[in-house]
């Protein structure tokens, strides 16, 4: 792995080409086949009733996006079962991890593809157990395809927000005290990715670690 890790704010790490394009092609492949196979990527439709503005696929647990809860298969969708995150995914999770001073066994992925108009609104990521926010498990955030304007804020909402661009084999890892930050996506930019990887916009895997 290559690439340098800038710390935005203690806990918070923007590790900018980490992954070489090789292992970029290898893990856009193996997230397309997940997401076109036989537990298929899909919009999630969230409390309220919005559509989210990505495809979405969870492994290991599903986030169940009306509840905003992990849960083991579908129940808001197509109550499928959820497949298991690959171990060479689980490997590269740990790595990322690593690379910004902390420990992570992920048991969930989330793989969101964003089309042009992708985009994804301010929040927290909050779901996860008790015991795992309160020990400040990181969640580690992988990039591939499209640079996204990545935006990244304080504990409450109204803090002020950083933007970022996240491109492709960038890895992004939030814990500790920045475990609770609120972030987003505010817009693709479309053709900035690599031409060799042929993606249509941006994927991004996030991993976190629900049990501890
Ligand atoms: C997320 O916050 O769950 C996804 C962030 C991203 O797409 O970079
Ligand atoms: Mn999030």
């Amino acid at each position: 792995m290559t690439g340098t890790a800038v710390e935005l704010c203690p806990g918070a790490f923007h590790l900018r080409g980490f992954l070489p394009i090789e292992t970029q092609q290898a893990v856009f492949r193996h997230c397309v086949a997940l997401m076109d196979g036989p537990v298929p990527a899909y919009v999630p439709i969230v409390r309220g009733g919005g559509r989210m503005h990505v495809r979405m696929l969870c492994l290991g647990r599903h986030w169940n996006g009306k509840l905003y809860r992990y849960e083991p298969s579908r129940t808001d969708f197509d109550g499928l079962a959820v497949p298991p995150i690959p171990d060479d995914f689980r490997a590269l999770a740990r790595k990322m991890a690593a690379a910004a001073g902390m420990a992570l066994e992920p048991d969930v992925c989330i793989l969101n593809h964003y089309g042009a108009d992708g985009r994804m609104g301010l929040h927290q990521d909050k779901d996860e157990s008790p015991a795992s926010l309160a020990a400040g498990l990181p969640v580690v955030s992988l990039s591939l395809g499209d640079t996204a304007r990545f935006l990244f804020g304080g504990v409450r909402r109204r803090d002020p927000v950083e933007s970022l661009g996240l491109e492709s084999g960038d890895a992004f890892v939030f814990g500790g005290p920045a475990r609770l930050r609120y972030h987003g996506v505010s817009r693709i930019l479309p053709g900035t990715a690599p031409a060799v990887l042929g993606i249509q916009g941006r994927l991004n895997l996030t991993f976190r670690q629900y049990d501890t």
